[in-house]
């Protein structure tokens, strides 16, 4: 699908939406489907893009956004999978990128069950699909991760470290990502596949900290915390039936490996992601100049 085509895009005021969005405008016509009351409108208005109210969730908004359209990139959440499959029969357009999650190879239900039935139906779809499945995304103040942690680290001497911190973390660069996500929509070959898209290599959870504080120029105190007896207490509430903020397999989901390796996309996409200390130096350089770390 490499000539231009008439893509609609869902989710674009979120972080790997927009910058999906400005690789898609360098050789696509894009519509944006976002919802009338989106706190984040005033992303897209530098963007040369058309912009139609709707909501995801609806099926019938989704089926008047389609209209003339050839391809839909669906970066609002797989929990609208249904909507997206429903409208996109009605509409009779069936090229779809599904963005999902590596999240649905999580042993722990509460993370991957409901991702494991959208991804199923989207499968069965009968439409020309593919679903890309990002890890953690960061890379810019609009990350929902790593600039929380930036920013801690820019403040605090002291970094409160949870359980051994040798369990593996992968996270993605915005732009890495977006460009596999690019590739994943234009690729013929790519139809009827599912490909993992992480960072660079794995590292562990140690590492990430020491990196990320080293993209700023500090070195934290490293105070480990035993994550068993938080884990421990959550399941004794549970077991009580206490109302709680986070369920014990949350805590436990601390301890689990997020690395993925991704030699289909590699092969398929040409997709060759940067190394977490490049990608994080980015960010930090990208937050010194707006000033929400230290110069
Ligand atoms: N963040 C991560 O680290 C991460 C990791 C793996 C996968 N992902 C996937 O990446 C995608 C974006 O995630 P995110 O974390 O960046 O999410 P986010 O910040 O919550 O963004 C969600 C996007 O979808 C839009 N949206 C939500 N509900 C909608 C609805 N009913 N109708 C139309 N648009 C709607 C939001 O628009 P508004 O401007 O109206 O809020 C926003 O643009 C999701 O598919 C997520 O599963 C994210």
């Amino acid at each position: 699908m490499r000539r231009s085509v008439k893509v609609l895009l869902t989710g674009a005021t979120s972080l790997p939406g927009l910058t999906l969005l400005e690789r898609l405008l360098e050789n696509h016509e894009v519509r944006c489907l976002v919802r009338p009351d989106s706190p984040n409108l005033s992303r897209l208005e530098r963007s040369r893009t058309e912009i139609v109210h709707g909501d995801a969730g609806d099926e019938a908004s989704l089926v008047r956004a389609l209209t003339g359209m050839d391809a839909v990139a669906h970066v609002a959440g797989l929990a609208f999978a249904p909507q997206v499959v429903a409208a996109m029969r009605r509409a009779g357009v069936e090229r779809l990128l599904m963005v999902g999650s590596t999240s649905v190879h999580s042993a722990f239900e509460h993370r991957s069950g409901r991702r494991k039935e959208m991804e199923k139906l989207v499968r069965e779809s009968g439409l020309a699909w593919t679903i890309a499945r990002p890890t953690m995304i960061y890379g810019s103040e609009l990350d929902r991760n790593m600039r929380h942690l930036l920013r801690f680290l820019d403040r605090s001497p002291v970094f409160p470290l949870f359980g051994t911190g040798t369990n593996l973390w992968q996270p993605v660069y915005h732009e890495d990502l977006a460009r596999g996500m690019l590739a994943a929509l234009e690729n013929q070959s790519a139809v009827g596949r599912s490909y993992d898209l992480p960072g660079a290599a794995p590292l562990t959870y140690r590492d990430l900290i020491l990196t990320a504080a080293g993209a700023l120029g500090r070195k934290p105190h490293i105070v480990h915390l035993p994550l068993e007896p938080v884990r421990h207490a959550l399941a004794l509430a549970e077991r009580a039936r206490l109302p709680l903020p986070v369920k014990s397999e949350q805590v436990l989901r601390l301890r689990e490996d997020k690395a993925y390796p991704y030699g289909e996309a590699r092969e398929d996409l040409g997709y060759k992601p940067r190394p977490f200390r490049e990608g994080i130096a980015l960010e930090a350089a990208r937050l010194r100049e707006i000033r929400m770390v230290r110069p």
